[in-house]
């Protein structure tokens, strides 16, 4: 039984036979209607989510299997004080998959050890959020053709952004890959993704404050959300609030072929005129979560179709 913790759970071989599988999904919906018939996902969210939970129920739904689980953590026994590794025990009597998303860094690890079930990690505090970065993968993918021979600007909060740690893990096993990563000072890449990821494995980088220093040499800009519940304090949050907005201006420095990538929720960081772009590429990447989870859930229950 395989669980999915971190992007590096698969080789880059199953990551393609993954992305392949979402293709087909994507191309031939019918042929999946029924692939989980008869099955149960169960989704098991502490934190806020839309498009993760929402996209795992829709693509358990799409698969013809059937969805229970809980959105906050008040609503679970976790309010009377269970622990996430007696609830996941309890969860794999009730469900034959389940994704869980916590507050805190490793809870989801802790939850998988005594699972039954295959259990996905849908994002642990400011630590990994793999799903995310299957979905990235697969957006990369369709729009620009390769997952290698590219430069990737990541622009906002890199230190609380787990979606940036787990694509910043992932991208660094195809070749030619460079990264622009562009955040204030305080909002910096943390130092275990720059020493053991990115020096670790001679990745070209740099750090730059300025988005418009970087817009010129990108392929893919992924913008992200400065992430208010993990600062410490409000004042703080709102100095850095506002630090970066992608507008119609800054896309002008930009090539006629880079993608914006953003995992969304967005804030303010990316102005509304700037969806009508063509190079905007996150509703999108909304869309390619579906079929990437599908495809993961067939992935981690051995379902063949
Ligand atoms: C991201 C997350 O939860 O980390 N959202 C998502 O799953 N698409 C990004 C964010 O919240 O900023």
């Amino acid at each position: 039984m395989r669980h999915l913790m971190s992007p590096l759970d698969f080789s880059v071989k199953e990551l393609d036979s993954l992305l392949a599988l979402a293709d087909d999904i994507e191309k031939n919906p019918a042929k999946y209607a029924h692939a989980c018939d008869g099955k149960i996902l169960a989704t098991c969210f502490y934190e806020p989510s839309t498009r993760t939970r929402l996209s795992f129920e829709s693509a358990m739904l799409r698969l013809g299997g059937q969805v229970l689980g809980f959105s906050e953590a008040g609503s679970s026994s976790a309010a009377k004080g269970e622990s996430v590794s007696d609830t996941i025990r309890v969860i794999s009597c009730y469900a034959d998959i389940c994704a869980i998303r916590h507050p805190k860094e490793g809870a989801p690890l802790v939850g998988s050890q005594k699972s039954l079930i295959p259990v996905i990690n849908a994002g642990d505090g400011g630590h990994q959020h793999p799903t995310q970065t299957l979905t990235d993968l697969l957006t990369i993918k369709q729009k620009k053709g390769r997952l290698d021979h590219l430069t990737i600007g990541l622009c906002g909060d890199l230190k609380f952004g787990r979606t940036v740690h787990s694509l910043i893990e992932a991208l660094v096993r195809y070749e030619d890959v460079s990264f622009v990563l562009i955040s204030p000072e305080e909002l910096r890449v943390p130092s275990y993704i720059r020493e053991e990821v990115l020096d670790a494995n001679n990745i070209p980088y740099k750090e730059v404050e300025r988005l418009e220093d970087a817009m010129a040499d990108l392929d893919i800009l992924y913008m992200t959300r400065i992430q208010k519940e993990r600062f410490f304090n409000e004042e703080e949050y709102l100095r850095m609030k506002g630090f970066y907005i992608l507008d119609p201006k800054k896309m002008e420095l930009a090539k006629d072929d880079m993608i914006v990538m953003h995992p969304l929720p967005r804030v303010n960081e990316i102005s509304v005129e700037v969806d009508t772009d063509d190079r905007a590429n996150y509703f999108e990447q909304a869309q390619y979560g579906v079929y990437v989870r599908m495809a993961l859930i067939l992935t981690l229950l051995e379902v063949q179709v």
